[in-house]
Formats: C-alpha cells, structure tokens, sequence
C-alpha cells in the first residue's frame, strides 16, 4: 500500500536528533546515543504504566524517599529504569534523581561526558486514582535535564551544581491517553508520539511555540491562605481582571509535566506556577530536575520562567535537592508577576 510505504519516510526522535547533531561539526554522536537510552527508558516506563493495573504495580513501595515523600512501586520502578539505561549508554558520569538521596557516580569503565539529572516519575500521586477506574485521565511523567561534566576522569559535585542556563538539552515524556516526548537540545521544542505498532517516537508537534499572553492559570489554590501578596495579587488579577480582559480559567492536575504541556500543547498559553508559601518558603518543586529542565523548554518555547526574584535558569543551586519557587508560561503573563516582585528586565 502506497501510505503505508509513506510510513517509513517519518521523522523518528533519533532520525531528528541525528540530524540536529550534523549542525554541530564537533558533535561526536554522544549525545544522540545517549537521548537513545532515555528514549529506551520512556518507553520501558510508558509500557509499565499501561499495564500498572495488571502487573500489581498500583501503590505503595513501603519507603520513604528524601523528600519525605512515600514513594509509590512505579516511582522505585522507573527509577532503576532510568538508572540502568543512563549508566548502560557508556555517555554519563553523574545522575541525580528525584528518589536517590545522593548523586550517583558512574564507575569508571561506563563513564561519558554528561550529567542527567531526572524526576522518574513527576506526578506519581495520580496513577493509582487513573488505573483503578480505567481511565487515561491519570498522567505522569518523567522529566530529564542534561549537562555536560568539564572532566569525565573527574567528575564532581561542582559539575552538577551549576545555573540551568548551562544545560544542554532538556526534555519530558507524558505517559497519558497517549505517550508523548517534549524536546529540546537548545534550538527550539519539539514533540515526538510513541507509535505503539512501530515502537517509535515520531515527530508530531513541531517548533513548539507559546502563545505570548495566556488564558489559563495553573496552582494548587489550596495552599493560598499562606501565599505571600505578590502571588495573591496576581492571582485575583486573573479572577477579576481590572483592565476590560476577560477573567482567565482554572486548570491544576498536580503534575507540574500535565500542567505545562496542557499550557505548551493547547495553545492557549498561560502560567504555572508554584509560589513559596508561610509553610514552604521555597516553594515544592526541586532546581535541579524539575524547575530546570521546564524553565529551558518554556524559555526555547518563546515563555519565561522566573522564581520571584530572578530568572530561574540564572539560579546557581547549593544542593542536589535544592528547592525553589516558580512562576512559567506565557512571556507576558510571567512579565505581569515580574512587576508584581517589582523586577525589571
Ligand atoms: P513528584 O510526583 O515527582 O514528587 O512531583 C510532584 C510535584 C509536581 O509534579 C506537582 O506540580 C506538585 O508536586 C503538586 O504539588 P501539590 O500536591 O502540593 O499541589
Ligand atoms: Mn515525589
Ligand atoms: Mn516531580
Ligand atoms: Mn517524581
């Protein structure tokens, strides 16, 4: 069949990134094979949350990790994923993840010049409500930034400790109705969707690009009582506009990845934020592998990201665990809370 036979002519993740890597003349290939291994993970992943239902992987692990979080099966699960398939690609010398309390070195022998700092699984509090009632209304997801070490025989803490302003690529994978890789290797954002029958990620949303001003606002209301006035400022700015616009909609899952890409996809823009609050005074989501990598893909997508005081990839982290507020989306909209912070560019 002649369409079918069209098929193959598709542009697959690794097709893209090859031919992103031929515009870098000292490009050794590295980092393609290295996005091939977290592409292997994302896939592994994808595949164990469909089946979470069946295969007993629903609930608990029975340890806490780090953050003081209970960390469910599927979080420990897709870590070790992540861990094998990184250390496996021969590229990396440091990992930093979300369940791991201390940086992983690469032994020797598997030691590459890159340092992946990742969250497993980014909004894992979902996934048992969604398997359990069959429905694909649970995302999660997994978030990667990557950096590069300045001597791979030597690599240290120093190397990972530094602005998001010096990664390399950044990306995530949403395992919802449908399974979907945000990229960007610093020259725009693109998405890939898994093709189950052909086990390929395929180019699907290309040249990413946030709408300037946006009309939704995504943060967990819940905690607003302990915002300070900035945050409740804007906030009631988007319920009661003052200006004529019309007010902007409510939309929070609780997984930073489903509430950004609903932001990047639909086309509507908008903010997601995270504040500090009375009770968190740097906010919940953490530097390195959560604020990071989204700030670098809002930023390549033509948006923002700011933390309250500065521009959040100019953020120098002291700890692997390090939190932060933030505040990402549209370029206007995040404008709108840089003066609220009294903050000119
Ligand atoms: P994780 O599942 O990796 O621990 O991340 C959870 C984070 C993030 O995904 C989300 O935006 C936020 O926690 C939601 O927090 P609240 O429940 O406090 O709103
Ligand atoms: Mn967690
Ligand atoms: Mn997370
Ligand atoms: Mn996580």
């Amino acid at each position: 069949h002649a369409a079918d036979a069209q098929r193959t002519d598709l542009m697959t993740i690794t097709r893209f990134v090859l031919n992103e890597q031929s515009k870098h003349p000292e490009a050794r290939g590295d980092l393609t094979i290295l996005l091939n291994h977290i592409v292997l993970g994302c896939k592994f992943v994808c595949s164990s949350v469909s089946k979470a239902g069946l295969a007993k992987l629903i609930g608990l692990a029975g340890e806490t990790n780090v953050q003081g979080e209970e960390q469910k099966k599927l979080d420990v699960l897709s870590n070790q994923v992540f861990v094998k398939a990184l250390t496996s690609s021969g590229r990396t010398c440091i990992l930093v993840s979300e369940e791991d309390e201390e940086a992983i070195f690469v032994e020797s022998s598997k030691r590459g010049r890159y340092i992946v700092v990742f969250d497993p699984l980014d909004g894992s509090s979902n996934i048992d409500c969604g398997v359990s009632i069959g429905t694909l209304a649970f995302t999660c997801t997994q978030i990667f930034g990557i950096y590069v070490a300045k001597d791979k025989q030597n690599p240290s803490l120093e190397d990972v400790l530094r602005p998001g302003n010096k990664m390399v690529a950044a990306g995530y994978c949403m395992y919802g109705s449908s399974c979907t890789l945000v990229l960007s290797t610093g020259n725009g954002v693109n998405g890939f969707t898994l093709d189950p029958s052909l086990g390929e990620f395929i180019l699907t949303h290309s040249n990413i690009k946030i709408p300037q001003k946006g009309k939704i606002y995504s943060v967990n209301e819940g905690n607003a009582q302990n915002w300070d006035e900035q945050t409740t400022k804007y906030v009631e700015k988007c319920k009661f506009p003052q200006d004529g616009s019309s007010p902007k909609s409510l939309r929070y899952i609780g997984s930073m990845v489903a509430d950004v890409h609903r932001t990047l996809l639909y086309g509507h823009g908008g903010m997601f934020m995270y504040p500090a609050d009375k009770k968190s005074p740097n906010g919940k989501l953490r530097v390195l592998y959560e604020v990071f990598p989204m700030s670098y893909l809002v930023e390549q997508a033509g948006g923002q990201a700011f933390t309250g005081k500065q521009r959040a990839l100019d953020l120098v982290p002291n700890k692997i665990h390090e939190r932060s507020p933030v505040f990402l989306g549209s370029y206007d909209d995040v404008e709108e809370i840089k003066q609220l912070y009294g903050v000119k560019n």
